[in-house]
């Protein structure tokens, strides 16, 4: 089975991005420790990024899919700043039934107001807030036990 790991807008920055606020890895090395969380599981995660709402859009679509199928235990998702502004992100996650997991590298809690409504979360089955890179491991394990419990 496989885990999707979609990361969306400026997540692509990631280690020269504000490296006070999420650190110093890069997407490289985030997608890395989640294939190599996936392969412990005996999973393959399946590590994509856009900067397009359209597109990531598309690969919920896609993900929804899979899923239903059998071949893909559900979704990793850091939206980026689309987590606070996107219905359409929202209702493709719950027009496919994608089991998702929501991802912030910051506590979005502790920063900026128009930080702390996520569109994302009323669709998403769990929230991994605040861990910086780590949250990405905990969120492919958290899923995991997830999908077994649902199966
Ligand atoms: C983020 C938090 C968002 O508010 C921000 O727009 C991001 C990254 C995080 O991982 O902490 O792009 O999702």
């Amino acid at each position: 089975s496989t885990v999707l790991i979609l990361n969306g807008p400026n997540l692509n920055l990631l280690g020269t991005r504000e490296p006070g606020i999420y650190g110093a890895q890069t997407l490289k090395d985030v997608e890395a420790l989640c294939q190599e969380t996936a392969r412990g599981l005996g999973l393959t995660a399946d590590c994509r990024q856009s900067n397009h709402e359209g597109e990531l859009i598309d690969w919920i679509h896609e993900a929804g899919r899979a899923q239903a199928e059998g071949r893909l235990i559900g979704a990793v998702i850091n939206a980026g700043a689309y987590t606070h502004t996107s219905v359409a992100m929202h209702d493709a996650i719950k027009g496919v039934g994608l089991r998702a997991i929501e991802v912030h590298i910051s506590n979005v809690h502790n920063r900026e107001s128009f930080r702390h409504h996520s569109y994302l979360s009323p669709a998403a089955a769990g929230i991994v807030v605040g861990f910086g890179t780590d949250g990405y491991r905990l969120a492919v394990e958290g899923l995991d036990r997830l999908a077994k419990a649902a199966s």
